[in-house]
């Protein structure tokens, strides 16, 4: 397992290009299953999670073709062959459960693996389930896979409404509706821009959606769908993780592709923080206002709230600001493993259930660490470019399914940073 070895450099300045939206991606790739023309996505990130799903809509039968380096992403799923999504892939990574809607859209029946939990928390799919029985659908839930079948070979609209929201029951139910027989409309949709690069692409394929981005989402069901080629929305989570670095360290980064829609809350709470973030013709331009950052206080909500993928990140930061930060996660029950990682690095931090009071220190010291899931991987690497001294951040594989080539992003702004391969 390779790891990540971090030096604290002072103040790093530079330009680092934001790639496209892991995870709109990861909801635009499924939809190839919506039709029988091609959807090639363009700007698509060079991630190992898209290369898992490539792996999955390929074990289905699906053709798709990584071309120009992984930027682009040339599918067609004319010949489905299978409709069983088998666990071994799909225990990989969780979004894998987003080919049901559209599997069983298409076809009338699909066979789905339970995706089953992960670190940061049990992530059940009853939401997902509940959106198709109410289009329909007859599941069966057993052997550890959902056995799913629409009575007629085709879904039938109606009103979904979710008790709170959800980003990927609201993508599946959003999809599934484009094929079913009549109108769906969600109430209590998810709102993450994500879901709206989704309408837009499912769209342009000649679905009939109106109020993406809003809490509630109408969707005309037709017969069929076309083809279409359709750029993936920049990533807001690798957008307000790079916009930490200046924050973190000093210096002046700006963020080429980032715009101030997709990032608002978050900004603001650079803003209130101390960190100046401005909007260039290229992307986000961001530096501290003045010395050391102050504290704030934290809340992870659905967008446009505070985005839980940024919870760690944001962390860090407040681990060397000035006073004292409560942090309150209200996402995801167990989403605080970074803390003890950090309080290696000299951090203190006190948690209880979902909340973590984060007292600044000066300086933080750099240890050998360990990542435990995605974001928390890159909240250590950001504090080890802050901290004095050298960090080694191990299992790095968890950053490898949400960045793309950190070291060369990194330090094309000053950083000493190097991965050492196990
Ligand atoms: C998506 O996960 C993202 N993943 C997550 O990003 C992100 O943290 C999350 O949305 C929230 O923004 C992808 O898009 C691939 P949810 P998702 O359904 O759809 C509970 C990253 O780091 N829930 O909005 O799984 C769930 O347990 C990842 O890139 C149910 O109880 O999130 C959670 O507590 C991490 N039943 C809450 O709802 C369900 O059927 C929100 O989950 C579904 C969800």
């Amino acid at each position: 397992m390779d790891s990540i070895l971090v030096r604290g450099n002072g103040a790093l300045s530079g330009a680092i290009p934001i790639a496209g939206a892991k995870n709109a991606c990861l909801t635009l790739m499924p939809a190839t299953l919506l039709s029988d023309e091609p959807l090639t996505l363009t700007n698509a990130p060079r991630l190992s999670d898209i290369r898992t799903m490539t792996q999955l809509l390929q074990s289905l039968g699906a053709e798709v073709a990584s071309l120009q380096d992984g930027l682009v992403l040339a599918m067609s799923s004319h010949s489905i062959t299978n409709h069983t999504a088998d666990y071994d892939i799909v225990r990989k990574m969780r979004a894998s459960i987003l080919v049901l809607g559209p599997m069983l859209a298409r076809y009338g029946h699909a066979v789905v693996s339970l995706p089953g939990g992960c670190a940061i928390g049990a992530r059940p799919v009853d939401l997902h389930l509940k959106a198709l029985e109410a289009m329909g659908a007859e599941l069966d839930l057993r052997d550890g896979y959902v056995h799913a079948k629409a009575p007629g070979g085709r879904l039938k609209g109606a009103v979904v409404e979710f008790p709170f929201v959800s980003v990927g029951a609201t993508e599946n139910a959003l999809m599934a509706a484009t094929l079913a027989k009549g109108t769906t409309e969600i109430r209590n949709a998810a709102r993450e821009p994500e879901i709206v690069d989704l309408a837009r692409c499912l769209k342009k394929m000649g679905a009939k959606i109106e109020g993406e981005g809003t809490s509630t989402i109408t969707i005309e069901g037709t017969d069929r769908l076309g083809g279409a080629t359709h750029p993936v929305v920049t990533d807001r989570i690798e957008l307000g993780t790079y916009m930490l670095v200046p924050a973190i360290c000093g210096g002046e980064v700006e963020c080429i592709g980032g715009t101030l829609d997709l990032v608002e809350s978050f900004a603001e709470k650079l803003d209130a923080a101390g960190v100046s973030v401005t909007q260039t013709n290229r992307g986000l331009k961001v530096a501290r206002k003045n010395g050391r950052v102050q504290a704030v206080d934290v809340t992870t909500e659905p967008f446009p709230g505070f985005p839980t993928d940024l919870q760690a990140q944001m962390m860090a930061l407040l681990c060397t600001a000035q006073g004292t930060s409560v942090l309150e996660e209200k996402i995801f029950e167990n989403r605080f493993m970074h803390a003890p990682e950090l309080m290696r690095m000299g951090a203190k931090i006190e948690v209880h259930g979902g909340t973590a009071t984060v007292t600044g220190v000066e300086k933080l010291k750099g240890a050998p660490v360990m990542a435990t899931d995605l974001r928390a991987s890159v909240s250590l690497i950001l504090a080890g470019l802050a901290a004095e001294g050298e960090t080694i951040v191990s299992r790095v594989y968890h950053l490898d399914r949400g960045y793309e080539r950190v070291e060369e992003k990194l330090r094309a702004c000053g950083a000493h940073i190097e991965r050492i391969s196990a």
